[in-house]
This record gives C-alpha cells, structure tokens and sequence, in this order.
C-alpha cells in the first residue's frame, strides 16, 4: 500500500519524507487556507515546492466546478510539475473533465467520493486515483471503511486500473483495514502514520534491553 500525506505543510511533509515511508501528497484548497497559502500565484508556487521535496504524485484540486474552467485549471496545474495529479470534484462536469484529462495522458483523482456508484463513475471516467473519504463516512455514523472494501470488490470485478485512494483517513486503525482490504493508497495526516509506530511492550522492551546492558557493562 501507497503512503500519501493528506496536508500542504512542508514541516510535516518534509518529515514524513525523511522517515523514507512517504509515496506523495495530497493537498485541497482547506488544506492550502489552512498553512495561510492563499492567492493563485502563491498557491502554484506552493505545489512546486511540495514537489521539490517528494518525488511521488501530488495532487493539486481545482476550484472551478465547469468543465471549461476544469480543463483550463488542470492543464496549468499538470504544467507545473510532472508529478502534478489534477484533484478534480465528482460532480457532472468533472466526469467529464476526467475523460478529457484520461484522453491526454494526465493523471486525475476524482475527490469527494462517498458512495460505490461514484466510484464506479470515476473509474469508467479514467480517473487515475478515487479518494472515497473514510473519516467523513463515519463522521456521520456510516462505516467510511465499508465504502472502501465495496469499491475495491467492483473495481477487481472489473479489472479497473483506477487506484483506491482511502482519503479523509483519521488514525492508525483507518490504515490498517484499509491495507487489509487492499486499497492501493492511503492518505491521511503525519500524526495518523507516526501512530503506526507505537506499542507499549516496544517501549517497555526497549527500556528493559538498555538497562540489561548498562547493568553487564558497568
Ligand atoms: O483527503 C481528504 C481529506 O483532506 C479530508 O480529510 O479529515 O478533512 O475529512 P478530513
């Protein structure tokens, strides 16, 4: 399974890049308000830099929502870097943006999805990457891990390339069922994937193996 990290903050970016686990990032415009990387100069030169520092996909989200608008704001953004994925809304237009971009070679991930026909929409579409959102399924008491599993049973029904981007991931457990389903990328923030780190017989172990050896070498 891909590890993506879900946020524009060239900190935690950088970090989690430096654990050598990081595969991309994916960013959207809540994510760029959020680190104060506001204005469209500013914004592109912010996807360049996420780019300077991992060589994987990153996903950079229009904001239009018509098709015109999509075309034009994707081709600037896959301009940008080869890396560039265009992050385009499951709406009508951007069904149809997701053609477009498939026909040209340039490499989309179809956001927003929350149910199994959206998905199955995406992947007819060409998008590359899907991102059904996990934690904002279950934020409304509906199993956001469910969604993953039914569209990975489509999708190998079908022997669809589109990758399964578990998006909207919240913690350690989300990456584990998602990686027991199979979905091919995960993304969520630093803290969910330091998460995976943790156990306390590791810590305890840990502490008990370097006193066992002060204790022989004094
Ligand atoms: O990748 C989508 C993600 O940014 C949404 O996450 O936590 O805002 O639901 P969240």
């Amino acid at each position: 399974m891909k590890f993506f990290i879900d946020t524009a903050n060239l900190k935690e970016i950088k970090e989690a890049h430096d654990l050598g686990v990081l595969d991309g990032v994916t960013t959207n415009p809540s994510l760029m308000a959020k680190e104060g990387i506001t204005g469209h100069d500013k914004i592109m030169q912010h996807y360049v830099d996420i780019c300077n520092i991992v060589d994987g996909p990153v996903s950079a989200e229009v904001i239009s929502t018509d098709f015109e608008g999509m075309v034009r704001e994707g081709e600037a953004l896959a301009e940008l870097h080869e890396n560039i994925v265009v992050k385009i809304p499951m709406i009508k237009d951007g069904v149809k943006a997701l053609k477009y971009f498939a026909e040209r070679d340039i490499k989309t991930n179809c956001t927003l999805i929350f149910s199994a026909g959206q998905a199955l929409l995406a992947a007819k579409a060409g998008a590359t990457y899907v991102s059904p959102f996990v934690g904002r399924l279950d934020d409304i008491s509906t199993d956001g891990i469910d969604l993953i599993d039914q569209i990975r049973a489509i999708y190998d029904n079908y022997f669809f390339e589109t990758q399964i981007l578990a998006a909207s991931v919240r913690h350690p457990m989300h990456i584990i069922q998602c990686a027991e389903i199979g979905a091919d990328v995960m993304t969520g923030p630093l803290k969910s994937i330091l998460a995976l780190l943790n156990h306390p017989l590791t810590d305890s172990g840990l502490a008990q193996f370097l006193a066992d050896y002060q204790k022989g070498n004094k």
